[in-house]
C-alpha cells in the first residue's frame, strides 16, 4: 500500500513530504478519519465524510475538498493500492505557517490520505473476547472532535497494553464515557447502554451502525451513560470501532465479566453486524 495522496497528488510514501512548519506537526492542529474498506468499497463513507466536516467545523478549519472530490480521490487511492480490504486514513491540518497559537490567515490546509491493509479481527476476540482496564478519562472537553492530538488516548492505550489489555475503558465523573480508541457498551438485563452523543465521546460511525442494527432487530438499546459501578456489575461489555468492529470485553481489571466469555447479546449483534457489512443494510 505504497501510494498516498498529498495535496492533489498521488505519490509513493517516500516521495510524500510535509513542511516542518505544518501546524499538524508543530501544534497537533488537525483532524482525521479512519474508514474501513471491504472488497475495494468504503463502508459508511457518507457518515465518515459528514463527521470529517463536523470535526473541521469544530476546530474552525476549512475543508480542502468537496465530498465529491474526497469520493473521487479515495476511490483512486484504493485502486492504486490494489483494492481489497484496506484501512483508509484521511487527515487535514490547518496548513503551513510560522509557529503561532493564533490561526494563520489565508493558509491552504494540508490534505493527506493513506491506506494500509485492513487486519481481519483476530479469531481469539470472537471466541474468547478481550481484556480491558478502567482508567480515568484524562482527555479534553471536546472528545466529539476527531482531532489528531491523540497524546492522552495514546498514554491510556499504552497503559492498557502494558497491563495485557486491549483497551482502556474511561471513567469521567463516575460514568463510563468510551474506550481510548473505541465506543463502549454495557448490557444490563438484556438492554444495551451506550453513552449519548455529546462532547464526552466521539460519535463513532460503528456506534451508529450498532444502534441501527439494534433498533431494526428489536434489541433494546438506550443512549445513556452507565456508572462505574454498573459497568463493574454488567452482564456484558463491548467496544466498537471501524477496524475492530464489535468486540466483547470478557475481562475487566483482571476479573471475568459474566463468566469470561462473549455473551448472548454480543453473539446476536456480531452476527447481525457481519450481515450488515455484506449487505450494507440493517
Ligand atoms: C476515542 C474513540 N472513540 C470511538 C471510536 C470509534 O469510532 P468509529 O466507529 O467511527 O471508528 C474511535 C475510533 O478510533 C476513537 O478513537
Amino acid at each position: 500500500m505504497d501510494k498516498v495522496y498529498l495535496n492533489g497528488e498521488f505519490l509513493t510514501a517516500d516521495q510524500a513530504k510535509v513542511s516542518v512548519f505544518d501546524r499538524g506537526f508543530l501544534l497537533g492542529d488537525g483532524v482525521y478519519e479512519v474508514i474501513p474498506v471491504y472488497a475495494g468499497k468504503c463502508f459508511q463513507l457518507d457518515g465518515h465524510l459528514l463527521r470529517l466536516q463536523t470535526s473541521l467545523n469544530g476546530v474552525r478549519m476549512k475543508n480542502p475538498h468537496s465530498n465529491s472530490e474526497w469520493q473521487a480521490l479515495i476511490k483512486q487511492l484504493i485502486e492504486l493500492n490494489g483494492g481489497g480490504d484496506q484501512s483508509l486514513y484521511l487527515q487535514v491540518t490547518r496548513g503551513v505557517a510560522p509557529r503561532d497559537h493564533i490561526f494563520p490567515e489565508g493558509v491552504t490546509p494540508t490534505a493527506f490520505a493513506m491506506s494500509n491493509p485492513l487486519q481481519p479481527v483476530p479469531e481469539k476476540y470472537k471466541t474468547k473476547g478481550a481484556a480491558a482496564i478502567t482508567l480515568a478519562d484524562i482527555r479534553w472537553q471536546n472528545c466529539n472532535i476527531k482531532a489528531i492530538t491523540l497524546l492522552p488516548n495514546s498514554l491510556l492505550k499504552q497503559q492498557a497494553h502494558e497491563a495485557g489489555a486491549l483497551e482502556a475503558l474511561l471513567i469521567r465523573d463516575g460514568y463510563l464515557t468510551e474506550g481510548a480508541a473505541s465506543n463502549a457498551y454495557v448490557v444490563i438485563q438484556g438492554t444495551i447502554y451506550t453513552a449519548p452523543k455529546d462532547e464526552k465521546v466521539l460519535p463513532g460511525i460503528t456506534r451508529d451502525v450498532v444502534i441501527d442494527i439494534a433498533k431494526a432487530n428489536n434489541l433494546p438499546i438506550i443512549e445513556q451513560a452507565v456508572t462505574e459501578q454498573q459497568l463493574k456489575q454488567a452482564d456484558e461489555i463491548w467496544i466498537s470501532s471501524s477496524t475492530k468492529e464489535v468486540v466483547a470485553i470478557t475481562q475487566l481489571d483482571g476479573e471475568a465479566v459474566a463468566g469470561g466469555v462473549p455473551g448472548p447479546v454480543w453473539q446476536k449483534m456480531d452476527a447481525l453486524y457481519q450481515q450488515y457489512k455484506l449487505k450494507g443494510v440493517a
